[in-house]
């Protein structure tokens, strides 16, 4: 998904500019481009392809200047080209913008922009903001509102207003004008924006890791907002037009916790990171052999009044935070004994779903800013449900608008393909279920803390499993030529082979589908060839007979096979390949089964020469439909 940034200091914005895009790349982009303003005018770069491609247009000519918008596209309106890419400028060329989101109305903005003779550069809905601010701006001068900074509202800022309440859909916006060397304004509407506060220089960004390089104290901004960025301060005006004042937060984490700290890839490192991450997840939550969620300790939503009182759990959310509440549904149902629902968010949010008055929603996102799940999470509130938000930003949509969050501490993820958000996601969930199952006496307080102390072993036995890696490498060396992969399991099982089925088309561009075992003579099997591998997730002891009978049948059409499963287990005689995880209990494998999936999806991609942290045609955040 687009990358927008935004500096104004005492430094030159152009390499500020373009570093803040780099840690913006794993957001998934095709073409990116500058704008920086100098002795009032603007110069504007941009070039289809990777950020090199920019570089090399930018390394023929001085640009200089210490005020400037960069962007990296994703495209959504117009294939990506040099013209497409932003910023785009209004006629006059005085005014550049940067954007994040869809403008859904722009085709009438444009009709109605055309019969007052603009002329249109490119086929972005982007153009039509700079076309309408410059529409506005040029009234309020003819009108006499000449700048005058420090008497009130400035045209630009009123022009800025009115042009955005033209505006349907979605967006963050970083504006900057050739009669205002001083500012750059932001603005943001259901796309993430953050600003970076500095020592005599101030940055706007879609995430933190541009940030970082500058400063550590932030302000996230909210729904609606403007904001005015100088060299010195920072204005923040809500959408009722008020000014507003917020303290700005702290980032805790390092700035290397966002690099790649010596591994290939991101995608590498995250998959390492799992065991700690899990730790990190796990740990805060553990207070005397119980789980005590801290963040929880609200006046008006007790989790345990919640839990209690619920008959039935919702959960919603998209692609890997799916199969996350796939695993979910089996960990509530097995431990609490609780009826839970599972869908996914664009789904739910168009299904005209039925509310239960004691429904406790679950909301996953790594992001917290994917549109979809936005939607369904406004959608569940709307019907009066509470909101538990699991998600790994802290400042994002989702934990700003949950009635509570639990945060999985999973640290940045960069490589699009999630691996520790899924991973963490699952620590919450197995967290938040034995916990219902103590409040509502569904376990013994016996087993629940033998539980736990289960869950406290897994960061470990991530770490032993995570030390065979070469294992998997060189199984996909010599597999990773299968045009179709499929991954079946039964129960937990299912819903780890639907997440490495998606890890594998996602990065490997593999033919990759996952089903439940059971399903295998109902259909899948008809696929079965001598070009197929076949994956099965095996982790549910009372269920081994039956994967046993389901590679027999795969071996017998001369599909390959490949289980992943306990240390002790009976699959050697009949699987082609055996590759065990160290044991925890059976509903707890999850946690650790989907490693070897993760591992097997970047050794495949790898292979066959792709890049695992960008796959193709993927953004990292999904901010728009
Ligand atoms: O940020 P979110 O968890 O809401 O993102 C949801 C999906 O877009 C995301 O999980 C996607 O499927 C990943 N590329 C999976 O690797």
């Amino acid at each position: 998904m687009c990358g927008i940034t935004g500096y104004i200091g005492d430094s030159q914005a152009a390499p500020v500019l373009l570093g803040a895009l780099k840690k913006l790349e794993y957001r998934g982009y095709d073409s990116a481009g500058i704008a920086v303003l100098d002795e009032g005018t603007i110069t504007v770069r941009k070039a289809k392809g990777p950020l090199s491609a920019l570089e090399e247009k930018l390394a023929d000519a001085v640009i200089t200047g210490s005020l400037g918008i960069g962007h990296t596209r994703w495209a959504t309106h117009g294939e990506p080209s040099d013209i497409n890419s932003h910023p785009h400028t209004d006629v006059s060329g005085q005014i550049a913008v940067v954007h994040n989101g869809i403008i859904e109305n722009y085709l009438s903005l444009k009709e109605w922009l055309q019969t007052r003779e603009v002329v249109f550069r490119s086929e972005t809905d982007t153009e039509v903001i700079a076309h309408l601010i410059n529409f506005y701006y040029t009234g309020e001068k003819a009108s006499g509102g000449m700048p005058k900074p420090g008497f009130g509202e400035p045209p630009l800022l009123r022009a800025v207003q009115n042009a955005l309440e033209r505006l349907e859909g979605s967006y963050a916006l970083a504006i900057a004008v050739a009669d205002y060397p001083d500012r750059i304004i932001a603005a943001r509407k259901d796309s993430p924006l953050v600003i970076g506060l500095g020592q005599g220089e101030n940055l706007i960004a879609s995430d933190i890791p541009a940030l970082l390089p500058h400063t550590r104290d932030v302000i996230y901004m909210e729904e609606g907002e403007l904001a005015v960025l100088y060299r010195d301060h920072v204005e923040l005006i809500n959408a009722q037009g008020g000014r507003v004042i917020r303290a700005p937060s702290r980032v805790e984490w390092d700035a290397e916790a966002a690099e790649k700290g010596g591994f290939a890839h991101f995608m590498l490192k995250e998959i390492h990171d799992q065991a700690k991450a899990l730790s990190d997840t796990l740990r805060p939550r553990i207070k005397n052999g119980g789980i005590v969620f801290e963040e929880f300790d609200f006046e008006n939503f007790s989790f345990e009044a919640c839990a209690g009182e619920a008959k039935r759990i919702v959960i919603t959310a998209c692609g890997t935070a799916w199969h996350a509440a796939m695993v979910a549904k089996y960990a509530f149902e097995h431990f609490a004994r609780i009826p839970v629902e599972v869908d996914i968010a664009s789904e739910y949010r168009y299904r005209n779903p039925v509310p239960g008055e004691k429904d406790l929603v679950i909301i996953i996102s790594q992001s917290g800013e994917t549109a979809d799940t936005l939607a369904a999470m406004r959608l569940a509130k709307k019907g009066g449900n509470r909101i538990l938000a699991i998600t790994n930003v802290v400042g994002s949509t989702l934990a700003r608008e949950a009635d509570l969050t639990l945060f999985t501490w999973a640290g940045p993820e960069i490589a699009v393909a999630s691996t520790k958000a899924f991973t963490t996601q699952l620590m919450c969930l197995y967290l938040l279920a034995l916990k219902l199952a103590r409040v509502r006496s569904r376990v013994t307080e016996g087993a629940y803390r033998n539980y736990i102390d289960e869950l406290a072993r897994l960061p470990l036995l991530a770490e032993e499993l995570l030390s065979k890696q070469k294992l998997i490498q060189r199984f996909a060396s010599r597999q990773f030529n299968k045009t179709k992969v499929f991954f079946m399991g039964r129960q937990f099982d299912y819903a780890i082979s639907l997440e490495s089925a998606l890890k594998l088309k996602e990065i490997s561009y593999t033919h990759s589908e996952a089903f439940a075992a059971g399903e295998l003579k109902h259909g899948p099997i008809a696929l079965v060839d001598k070009n197929t591998l076949v994956v099965a997730i095996a982790t549910q002891t009372a269920l081994f007979d039956k994967i046993i009978s389901n590679i027999k049948e795969i071996s017998a059409r001369g599909g390959a096979s490949l289980v992943i499963t306990w240390e002790d287990n009976p699959f050697g005689p009949v699987a082609d390949e055996v590759f065990t995880i160290p044991k925890t209990l059976d509903p707890f494998s999850p946690m650790l089964a989907i490693i070897p999936a993760q591992l097997f999806a970047y050794y495949c991609s790898i292979q066959r020469g792709n890049n695992p942290d960008k796959p193709r045609n993927l953004a990292k955040s999904v901010t728009v439909e």
